[in-house]
């Protein structure tokens, strides 16, 4: 990109800035993978990462000078930059149609018998929502290139997929590049939703010059979308779509973890004093899930399944303990409120069922806490990543990076670490809870070398594959479209 700055667009920036209650504003930093990936971008480019104001202090962060603010703990040069959206509008635009409309289409999770409807309320936050939001972020993006002319920009997910089409009118020959960070389902599936909707998430994304997944499975699946939904003219070989005079061009780059410096973060005092507490409490055996409280992820049938294996095997009863760090997530939407009385219940039961004064086989938590998951990545015996479907899964990556035990990876088929690391794991399907509770015992009594060689080939991947590799991909692929030099991985040109 031969220097060439860089426009971020996500709904959820790096940082967010809080009241600190005398005044002042303090930063929080957003955790996830997705953010911590694109900072990696930041230290290779001078950019200006455009986000929405989530947090009070943002929207006073935004009302300041030029609106734009150094962002703190980004690369060089790199300037934050909010979008305020009217709370009403946010409202509709995030938690009635980004989460759960398309969250839940994209994720398979609509149980189509019942729901979703869509009535007056879904079309009214459709027009009145996404559409006004994205078209604020469409804004944004036009201002800052009429500054920067030469910048390349980059959106991300789902929440922005009809900007790109009002940036392209507006700026022709702006080049785009898009990153769909979650599964891209079939095209059947996207007809729960009416052809004027469906379409314009379509055409939005056909705006882009690149559209990037990060598996083959979910690139191949928006290729047939196209086709069907659209009508549009697919290349399959040369993995492009035309449409209306434009061709785009679909690419696919697993998304992935800064190994080193995880590995290192492994060694953090903040995680050393939780695995001492963690430690203390350990039983023989260690089965371990760190998720968001999302439906997507499987929490349900994760811990039936290890009911199940319960019943089967008495013979690991107080030997054994399920610990599960789960995040509270989107706690504004209706059905992450549902999931998590219903996690609640569910583990209650469990431990009323198997449990004694003693013993608790499932030790639940809901909280946000990187140490303390941690130091669980470091000493399970078993992780448990069983996702209906997962865009990534950048947790089954960490875990068995860090984990000093050589424990054993049970893992859906349909996560996006599958499709690198899913031979050296125990893969499973999901809905299937035998499956799981024999996926348990099978990980619990596998010989040690066998742990070992299966632990020793996933690290290698996780390595190998790491996230440089994914920016660097990602940089290779726009230098191709423009025909000119790529960055190199050291930043030279
Ligand atoms: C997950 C997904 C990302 C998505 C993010 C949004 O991490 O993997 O693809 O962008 O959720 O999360 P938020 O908390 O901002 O709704």
């Amino acid at each position: 990109m031969d220097g060439r700055p860089l426009i971020l667009v996500s709904n959820r920036g790096p940082v967010g800035f809080i009241d600190d209650g005398a005044g002042g504003l303090e930063v929080t930093r957003s955790g996830g993978g997705l953010a911590t990936a694109l900072t990696g971008l930041t230290d290779l480019v001078p950019a200006i990462w455009i986000s929405a104001a989530i947090e009070a202090g943002d929207f006073r962060v935004a009302a300041g000078p030029g609106g734009a603010f150094p962002l703190p703990g980004a690369g060089m040069a790199t300037t934050g930059r909010f979008v305020v959206i009217e709370p009403e509008v946010y409202e509709r635009y995030y938690n009635v149609v980004a989460n759960p409309m398309l969250w839940f289409i994209q994720h398979y999770l609509w149980d189509l018998s019942t729901v979703p409807d869509i009535r007056a309320e879904e079309l009214g936050a459709w027009d009145d929502g996404y559409l006004v939001a994205n078209e604020l972020f469409a804004d944004a993006v036009v201002e800052s290139l009429a500054t920067n002319p030469d910048a390349v920009v980059m959106l991300h997910d789902y929440h922005l997929y009809t900007a790109p089409g009002s940036i392209r009118a507006r700026v022709p020959d702006a080049f785009l590049h898009f990153f769909v960070h979650i599964p891209w389902p079939q095209p059947d599936y996207w007809r729960v939703l009416p052809p004027h909707i469906r379409e314009a998430v379509l055409e939005g994304l056909l705006a882009n010059d690149i559209v990037a997944f990060h598996t083959h499975r979910y690139a191949r699946n928006f290729l047939l979308t196209c086709e069907d939904l659209l009508g549009a003219e697919v290349d399959d070989d040369a993995m492009a779509v035309s449409y209306r005079g434009r061709t785009t061009a679909v690419r696919h780059h697993p998304i992935s973890i800064d190994a080193h410096r995880f590995a290192a973060s492994a060694a953090d005092d903040a995680v050393r004093a939780e695995e001492a507490l963690f430690l203390r409490r350990r039983r023989r055996h260690l089965v371990v899930r760190v998720d968001r409280t999302d439906l997507s992820k499987n929490i349900l049938r994760g811990f039936t399944a290890f009911d199940t294996f319960l019943d089967r095997h008495p013979e690991f009863r107080e030997d054994i303990t399920f610990f599960a760090l789960l995040q509270p997530s989107r706690m504004d939407v209706p059905e992450y409120v549902e999931y998590v009385e219903r996690i609640t219940a569910l583990v209650s039961h469990i431990n009323t069922k198997h449990g004694n004064t003693d013993w608790m086989p499932i030790d639940l938590r809901f909280e946000s806490n990187l140490p303390l998951a941690i130091a669980a990545y470091k000493h399970f015996d078993v992780m448990m990543v069983n996702a209906i479907f997962d865009g990534m899964n950048l947790v089954a990556k960490e875990s068995m990076l860090v984990n000093e035990r050589d424990g054993v990876l049970i893992l859906s088929e349909n996560v996006g670490a599958f499709e690198e690391i899913g031979a050296f794991s125990l893969a499973v399907n999901p809905f299937d809870i035998e499956a799981q509770a024999d996926a348990l015992h099978q990980a619990l009594t596998m010989p040690h070398a066998e742990r070992r060689a299966r632990a020793d080939a996933t690290r290698d991947v996780i390595r190998e594959n790491d996230v440089a590799k994914w920016l660097q991909a990602q940089m290779d692929d726009i230098g191709d479209m423009r025909g000119r030099a790529v960055i190199a991985p050291d930043g030279s040109a």
